[in-house]
């Protein structure tokens, strides 16, 4: 069946950052097709569902929230199903639900405009291959940037984690070039941006030639008016000396390190293929703190991987108290379809990983709380990012990624010098000294 050519557009994305990233990308492609992104409320004529599937039925979610596009009419808009699950899934998808009007994978979303050209003709275009010409070539110049803005430097996992299934659906790892990041972070600077978030499944992996990570942010520090450099997520086993050097270095990097663990159990890091140990993983920490000493330190964790036994768990507990993250994500083991862990014997019962679930976050909790706690009284840069729930209030981020509220004329991307005042669990509050001169 032909449909009329869409002219609205909604991109609705889940997952990591690098989905939000390709959504707004996949929103500039569509937008510079002439279509334009549907207001709040209005009914989009194109829907992108920019999917995740990392964790927990995935794909059934992602089906559920294709069944929800039904308008009360019985009429629907045109159908992309895109990102991990699309990848995951392929041309199953099509068969699984007839309202999708195409499939197409993270590496192929350059051929959106094209593929929602053959729908309108009635076609079900399904795109997953993972090409060697990159999507990112065929994206248009960067038009406006938040003031923290998302770069992503580098695609794909070679590691292979053995409960992954981000080197299935995201593919090889892969670089992209200097000079277009280069050229991309000085369009983003251009329209907007203070800060950039570099990303990457193994961002610090990232390399070009000779050059490696720690030289490009080297490098993008030398962009006029780019005051924050952060970079999200970096594997253990890729934390070079000389990345840990320019921390103590490049002032604009920020004082901030993502860097997962999964579990404090050397053993069950062996059995999730991990490559690194507790050990090393303190003594990288070790490294990172003598460089910058007052960075914050985020990371990972799994729960509940298969074979976890209650003393596995107990040195996880106990590597969150000994690290005193700054935050820290943590999740239930949720078996993947295709990946070695999902076969392993040992499968732990649900009770048992939310138990664990529960004890762990509220370390991580407690951890948080005092970290933030430790802020209070501190003269901070804060870069404003958005307005607050009530007038004149406006909520930014600290130099430590906390957020932080105020009460301040200031706009987003100004940095403006702010000491704290009280601290919760998930948020600092403020007061303005002055405006920064940055
Ligand atoms: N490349 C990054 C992030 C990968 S996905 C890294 O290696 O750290 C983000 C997080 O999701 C992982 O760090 C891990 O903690 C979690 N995760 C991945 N697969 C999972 C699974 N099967 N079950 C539960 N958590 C998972
Ligand atoms: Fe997944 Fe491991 Fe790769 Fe991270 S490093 S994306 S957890 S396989
Ligand atoms: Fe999810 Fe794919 Fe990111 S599985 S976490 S959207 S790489």
């Amino acid at each position: 069946m032909t449909s009329a050519p869409p002219k609205t557009f909604r991109i609705k994305s889940f997952g990591c950052q690098m989905n939000v990233y390709d959504g707004e990308r996949m929103a500039e492609l569509l937008g510079a097709k002439g279509m334009s992104p549907a207001t709040d409320g209005e009914d989009a004529d194109l829907v992108v569902l920019n999917t995740c599937h990392i964790r927990e039925k995935a794909a059934e979610k992602a089906y559920s929230e294709v069944g929800r596009l039904r308008r009360e009419d019985g009429s629907k808009p045109l159908i992309a199903l895109a990102g991990c699950v699309a990848q995951a899934e392929g041309a199953e998808a099509k068969s699984r639900s007839k309202m999708i009007d195409m499939v197409v994978g993270p590496q192929a979303y350059h051929r959106l405009p094209e593929m929602v050209a053959e729908a309108v003709r009635g076609a079900r275009p399904i795109d997953t291959d993972m090409p060697a010409i990159s999507k990112f070539d065929a994206f248009p110049k960067r038009k406006r940037a938040n003031p923290s803005s998302f770069l992503t430097i580098q695609e794909g996992c070679d590691k292979f984690c053995t409960y992954c299934v981000v080197p299935y659906t995201r593919g090889a790892e892969i670089s992209r070039p200097w000079k277009d990041i280069v050229a991309e972070a000085h369009e983003l600077v251009e329209t907007g941006a203070r800060e950039i978030v570099l990303l990457g499944q193994n961002v610090n992996a990232w390399a070009d030639g000779g050059r490696g990570f720690a030289e490009l942010i080297r490098n993008l520090a030398k962009v006029d008016g780019l005051a924050r450099i952060r970079y999200t997520t970096s594997h253990p086993a890729d934390m070079t000396d000389e990345l840990v050097a320019a921390h103590g270095e490049v002032g604009k990097l920020m004082p901030y390190l993502h860097l997962p663990v999964q579990s404090g159990s050397n053993r069950i890091l062996k059995a999730m293929n991990r490559s690194h140990t507790v050990e090393s993983y303190l003594a990288t920490l070790e490294k990172m703190r003598a460089a910058r000493p007052d960075i914050a330190l985020s990371g990972d964790f799994i729960v509940g991987f298969p074979g976890e036994s209650e003393e596995d768990f107990a040195a996880t507990m106990n590597l969150v108290d000994e690290v005193r993250y700054a935050s820290a994500y943590s999740f239930k083991y949720s078996a993947r379809p295709g990946t070695p862990a999902a076969t392993m014997d040992g499968q732990i019962a649900p009770e048992v990983m939310n138990d664990r679930l529960q004890r762990l976050q509220s370390r991580i909790l407690a951890n948080q709380l005092a970290f933030n706690r430790a802020s209070v009284g501190k003269d901070i840069d804060v870069l404003i990012e958005r307005q607050g729930r009530h007038a004149g209030q406006m909520i930014g981020r600290s130099p430590w990624l906390q957020s932080i509220h105020i009460e301040t004329d200031a706009v987003p991307g100004d940095i403006i010098a702010v000491t704290t005042t009280s601290a919760g669990q998930n948020s600092l509050a403020g007061a303005v000294r002055e405006r920064a001169a940055a």
